[in-house]
């Protein structure tokens, strides 16, 4: 009696048999392409020289275009059941009142290989890549961007929303707007720092309009969530104390007011943040920006400290990515539980995953032992969160591939699937094996 108690008990905390176990990319990152089938450029295609490691640019990255069916057969080898990835807007509108057809071809041969081989499409409507029409217009800082973005989301619906269930209208607005706009980090590479109230104001309304857009037009009932770039303090010694202090300063001062409450609070509680004594949303915009939402998406890599990413030159490099970000995951566990706790809905982890300088080795192999300790420590917060009954519907492995990290060009290595650049060939690494066995497994393994 007792084992079979004990044995129901632990049935129902493992991970649900719908998990959405997966891995994301972004078209950017990956597609290549740039030039063919009509398509127009984007911000990140005509990034200024200087502006880039190396002075590498996106224009072929993994020539995803050309190598989706061969890339949807690894997904399927690793054992996928869901992929996240994003379309290029400016492939499907490459100028004012255009639409590609033929962007529109690749995308539905893209979404069903997906389906013929089991992986559900999750689509994000918008990682970064800002067409150069849109951003001649005014971009983010116009107002016009709202009816711009609508009238893309609703190409999009209706094209694709018969086969498409879960949508992502934006992955991480605190980097496409803050390292856009005022730190320059990002294309358009701007540095104005005065604009932030601006720019979240037009960010979270097109945010809004378009998931009205979603929900209005969609052929199959839509679950939306948004990507957010997602962080916590942890609390060492998880005292009852330490807890509460590390809950409220991840909503609040540095990092925790500016990734997490400037974004989500306006959003999803219609309440909004004073940050810093110069920035706020005002209330009557509030209306225009709160939305309902089915699942909020967390894009988690490193925990809080000092700094975003709390760069710690104190840790060993064996604690630290390859661009320096602290490896922890009970960051992910404590962002999870806070987030939960703030916004009652569940979570998606959109990203996580780790860079490296990974090396190909003579018996055609990566051994990447590194990212494997990585996985195996945050895929264990992960259950842990799961077992205490956070909800939480799937995770998605930041990358699929090795691919273009933005203005850290091709070094950092962040793919479960090695990508030769100049051959364009595919090998996966040790840790896409590992993942395999945990999502065979549905997790028993962690
Ligand atoms: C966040 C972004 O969404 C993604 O594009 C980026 O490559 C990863 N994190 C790693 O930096």
């Amino acid at each position: 009696m007792y084992d079979k108690v004990h044995l129901y008990h632990t049935r129902v905390i493992m991970f649900s048999r719908d998990f959405l176990w997966g891995a994301a990319t972004a078209a950017p990152q990956i597609e290549g392409a740039y030039e063919i089938d009509e398509r127009s450029p984007s911000i990140w295609d005509v990034a200024p020289l200087g502006k880039i490691k190396n002075n590498d640019n996106c224009h072929n990255a993994c020539d995803h275009y050309h190598h989706y069916k061969e890339d949807i057969a690894l997904m399927k080898k690793i054992g996928l059941k869901s992929y996240r990835f994003s379309i290029s807007w400016s492939r499907i509108i490459p100028s004012e009142n255009k639409i590609n057809q033929k962007g529109i071809d690749f995308y539905r041969s893209l979404i069903q290989e997906l389906k013929a081989n089991n992986i559900e499409p999750l689509l994000t409507i918008y990682h970064w890549d800002l067409p150069l029409w849109v951003f001649n217009k005014g971009g983010w800082e116009s107002e016009d961007i709202i009816s711009l973005f609508v009238d893309y989301t609703k190409v999009l619906v209706d094209e694709f929303s018969d086969l498409v269930k879960y949508w992502i209208p934006m992955n991480e607005p605190q980097c496409f707007i803050m390292n856009g706009y005022m730190v320059g980090a990002h294309a358009p590479f701007k540095t104005n720092y005065l604009s932030l109230s601006k720019l979240t104001r037009n960010c979270l309304m097109a945010f809004h309009s378009s998931v009205e857009t979603i929900r209005k037009y969609a052929k199959i009932k839509p679950l939306i969530g948004i990507a957010m770039a997602a962080g916590a303090f942890i609390p060492e010694n998880e005292s009852i104390e330490a807890i509460n202090e590390a809950r409220i300063k991840s909503f609040s001062k540095g990092s925790g007011l500016m990734s997490n409450a400037w974004w989500s609070d306006p959003l999803i509680l219609g309440k909004s943040v004073r940050a810093y004594g110069i920035y706020k949303i005002a209330k009557k915009h509030l209306p225009k920006i709160k939305t309902e939402l089915d699942f909020i998406g967390i894009n988690n890599y490193s925990p809080f400290q000092k700094n975003w990413y709390g760069k710690d030159d104190s840790l060993s490099d064996d604690k630290k990515n390859s661009l320096g970000w602290v490896n922890d995951g009970r960051g992910l566990y404590w962002t999870i539980r806070f987030f939960s706790e703030r916004y009652s809905l569940p979570i998606l982890i959109t990203e996580n995953g780790m860079c490296d300088n990974d090396i190909l080795t003579n018996d055609n192999r990566i051994h990447d032992d590194k990212r494997i300790n990585y996985m195996k420590d945050y895929l264990s917060n992960l259950k842990r969160a799961i077992k205490e009954g956070y909800n939480i519907i799937g995770y998605q492995y930041w990358s699929l591939l090795d691919n273009f990290e933005w203005a850290e060009g091709y070094e950092p290595r962040f793919g479960l699937i090695y990508v030769d650049f100049k051959t364009q060939k595919r090998y996966l690494k040790d840790s896409a094996y590992y993942y395999k066995e945990v999502i065979e497994s549905n997790g028993n393994n962690i």
